[in-house]
């Protein structure tokens, strides 16, 4: 097939998620057509570095050898079997047990798995609920989380989700859900210390939990770095100060790990980062580098013991996909563990992190329209401002965003905009040398726009 015919095709047939269909067929999204390594070529054959990482995702970037064996060899011995009640199979076993080692630090006890992050979100929600229950306290349904937040795209997660684009749509959603500030250092109306920041929007998180009534309230859940929401890094105090919170009214704490999770912070876990536990974390994407779908709520020994202890029948997990632990997904899984561990994924992450975060952090100074870059290990967010004093985001009419991702993917750098946003997320095995060619891309990018070269 040509390649006008299937740019005409995906006009024609299919539908993109978080986009509008009509602004599709005008504008063909790039259409990829292999990858190896960093890098991806689209179907012109023009070779890009993949500064997306695929989505967050391919975080030992597209050709690691050991997990494609792994699923190739798992498609020859049981491509699929169900881990309902009645059966399991071995994979989905290795693996929970090998997830629960690996959160040991995290008195993680037990593993539901299921097919994606919205997935891993829904299956958090869901447990705190019955967790509740089980508990006899039933008024404790509710759920508080921050604005900017990301959790998916499910009834629940969107329900929580901090931003309003995602919801409209869809409303009205599940009740008992509220927001709260995220400590964002750089629009907030409060204060330029990030200590005070962290302190503030902890405090609003208890005033919260206050005014709807503590014993009302299920779980708190955020992300340890948020993603999605802008490459928003909370101050150092903020989930201590969660952390203390949600213990002083018994309110459970659930991190959203699906983009932090596996090495892209700079640390195995968003929650080590900050030096405190969750009772639930919601996991995806990294956990098989993206190349076959799986998620995973990884649940402490506090909730596990309620509900093993259960014995009216009500501690039935009424929750699960047909493709929960799917058996080619436990093995790419496995093989990705293995690698991540080998390779000591999450201490490249943060020591190339550094330089990338360090060079491009200068761009504030040289371009006019950059007001504030940020982020942590290998994820990185540069916003693109309209007025740099005043701090003002571009809005959707400004075209310059698109402008800046199209100069970079003609120099050899796929980059993802979001709103105001140009988002980083490259593979985590990303080497110095290609993290200065991105930033050089970059670099050109913002200058050529700036100059109107571009
Ligand atoms: C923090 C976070 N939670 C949940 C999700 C949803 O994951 P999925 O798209 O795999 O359903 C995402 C997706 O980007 C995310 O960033």
């Amino acid at each position: 097939m040509n390649n006008d015919q299937l740019k005409a095709d995906n006009a024609q047939y299919l539908w993109h998620p978080m986009a509008h269909p009509g602004a599709m067929k005008k504008s063909t999204p790039d259409i990829i057509a292999k990858g190896e390594g960093c890098w991806i070529w689209d179907v012109d054959g023009h070779k890009m570095l993949d500064g997306v990482g695929g989505l967050w995702a391919c975080n030992l970037g597209h050709s690691n050898k050991p997990v494609r064996d792994a699923i190739v060899a798992q498609m020859d011995e049981l491509p699929f079997y169900n881990v309902f009640r009645g059966t399991t199979h071995v994979r989905a076993i290795e693996l929970s047990k090998r997830l629960v080692q690996m959160m040991e630090p995290e008195g993680v006890a037990t593993v539901m798995f299921s097919t994606g992050g919205s997935d891993a979100v829904e299956g958090a929600l869901k447990v705190a609920r019955q967790y509740w229950k089980l508990k006899g306290q039933a008024d404790r349904f509710k759920f508080i989380s921050l604005r900017q937040g990301y959790h998916g795209v499910h009834f629940g997660g969107m329900s929580v989700n901090g931003n309003t684009n995602f919801r409209r749509a869809y409303e009205p959603l599940l009740p008992g859900c509220f927001h709260v500030d995220t400590p964002w250092a750089y629009h907030n109306p409060y204060t330029d210390d990030p200590i005070r920041l962290g302190e503030i929007c902890a405090e609003m998180l208890e005033r919260e939990i206050v005014f709807q009534g503590p014993d009302t309230v299920a779980a708190f859940i955020a992300e340890p770095v948020q993603g999605a929401g802008g490459v928003i890094v909370p101050p150092p105090n903020y989930w201590p100060l969660v952390r203390q919170i949600c213990d002083k009214y018994g309110v459970l704490l659930i991190a959203d790990e699906v983009v932090t999770g596996f090495g892209r912070s700079g640390e195995m876990f968003g929650t080590r980062l900050w030096g405190v536990n969750a009772d639930m974390w919601c996991l995806a994407k990294g956990i098989s580098s993206g190349y076959i779908p799986l998620g995973a709520t990884a649940i402490n020994r506090r909730i596990a013991e309620v509900f093993d202890a259960d014995t009216t029948g009500a501690a039935s997990v009424s929750h699960g996909y047909t493709y929960s632990a799917h058996p080619i997904a436990a093995a790419a899984a496995l093989a990705t563990l293995d690698q991540i561990e080998a390779l000591d994924i999450p201490g490249h992450a943060a020591r190339v992190g550094e330089h990338l975060q360090t060079r491009l952090r200068k761009l504030v100074d040289t371009c006019a329209f950059v007001g504030d870059v940020r982020g942590v290990g290998l994820m990185l967010g540069i916003e693109m401002v309209s007025d740099k004093a005043k701090r003002t985001p571009m809005t959707r009419t400004s075209d310059i965003p698109a402008r800046v991702a199209k100069a970079a993917y003609k120099a050899g750098l796929m980059v993802r905009i979001s709103g105001p946003n140009l988002i980083l997320s490259p593979p985590l095995i990303i080497t110095r040398e290609q993290v200065d060619l991105m930033c050089d891309v970059l670099e050109g990018a913002f200058a050529a726009v700036q100059e109107g070269r571009a």
